[in-house]
């Protein structure tokens, strides 16, 4: 492929949904795009570079952009973060919230449902914790096909494999020939919307508790900082955030700092100078300290034009 070629799905993946390929990720355009080549009729890779030069091709390149997302999840993936937001976070909220309060949870990355449905099977489990507490939860993801697997909720005997305790998978899923139905009980509970993490997310409400898992790998640092300044603002001032294993708000907002006790876990920085969403004593130095540090860290310069978002992707479906 000629470099002018590659600079088209580069700049077009970068703009839409914040993904960044180098020319060392040539394989995965061809690996990736090659079922829509073969099912739009197009030649080759070169030819969809001039196609989506020209206009009147959203839907080419929503295509496109669907295709380049990897949408790897499993049921309570690493275990850890669902660990500590069942032991650690939800006693809190539960105490912190008068009862017949909401409570609204956010997988922001939600790629096929398996996150939030963790999440619906521990606040199912939490019953005698939350009380009479309504549960909402938001599953929200840039790709289509993956969230109409989710609004479905039917997994295979491999998904299930994968995170399902057998006796969470007894109680809330049930046979099919095709696989592992979600009881209807926890679907009736999940809420799953198109929505890129580049638009405007005020839309979306205030959350209790985000997901935001395994996503901002994809970005830059100025699209990583735009993304969780955004979640911040999303975030409720006792309310929790989990990010991915490898992602850090390091270096990219002061809008945050780290829960302690927590890994990868964090809260508002204005809400861990006043309140505590842990606990913990102290918080307000170390948000003091965190924000410090962040700052030492180069501020990120660039940043993403709105105006190029993926146009259906901003609203609800
Ligand atoms: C690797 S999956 C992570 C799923 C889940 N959060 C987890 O950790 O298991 C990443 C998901 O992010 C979605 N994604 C990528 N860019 C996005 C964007 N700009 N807005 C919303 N979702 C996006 C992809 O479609 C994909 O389903």
């Amino acid at each position: 492929m000629t470099p002018a070629a590659f600079e088209v799905f580069a700049i077009l993946l970068k703009t839409r949904s914040g993904l960044v390929i180098g020319p060392d990720k040539l394989y995965l355009l061809e690996t990736r795009l090659a079922p829509l080549l073969r099912e739009q009729k197009i030649a080759d890779l070169e030819a969809l570079a001039l196609k989506l030069k020209g206009i009147g091709h959203a839907a080419l390149a929503d295509a496109v952009v669907e295709a380049m997302t990897t949408n790897e999840t499993f049921f309570f993936r690493d275990d850890k973060p669902f660990a500590h937001f069942r032991s650690q976070v939800l006693p809190q909220l539960a105490a912190q919230r008068p009862p017949g309060a909401g409570l609204r949870f956010w997988s922001a990355a939600a790629s096929t449902g398996q996150e939030a449905y963790s999440l619906a099977m521990i606040a199912a489990e939490s019953k005698a914790l939350l009380g009479d507490r309504r549960v909402e939860i938001i599953g929200t993801d840039i790709a289509r096909e993956p969230l109409a697997r989710a609004r479905a909720g039917l997994y295979t005997q491999f998904e299930i494999q994968r995170g399902v305790p057998m006796p969470l998978l007894v109680k809330y899923f049930k046979k099919e020939q095709d696989g592992w139905r979600i009881a209807d009980s926890l679907r009736a509970t999940a809420n799953f919307r198109e929505w890129n993490l580049l638009a405007d997310l005020r839309p979306l409400g205030q959350f209790d508790i985000i997901f935001c898992r395994n996503v901002l790998i994809y970005f830059d640092q100025p699209t990583k900082s735009r993304v969780l300044e955004a979640i911040a603002e999303r975030l409720a001032p006792d309310g929790v955030l989990y990010l991915g294993g490898a992602e850090t708000i390091l270096g990219l907002t002061d809008r945050l700092v780290s829960v302690p006790g927590g890994v990868n876990v964090y809260m508002r920085a204005k809400a861990a100078t006043s309140t505590s969403a842990s606990g913990a004593p102290a918080l307000g130095a170390i948000a003091s300290a965190m924000k410090a540090i962040n700052r030492s860290v180069a501020a990120p310069t660039d940043s993403v034009p709105v105006s190029s978002l993926r146009s259906g992707a901003v609203g609800g479906s």
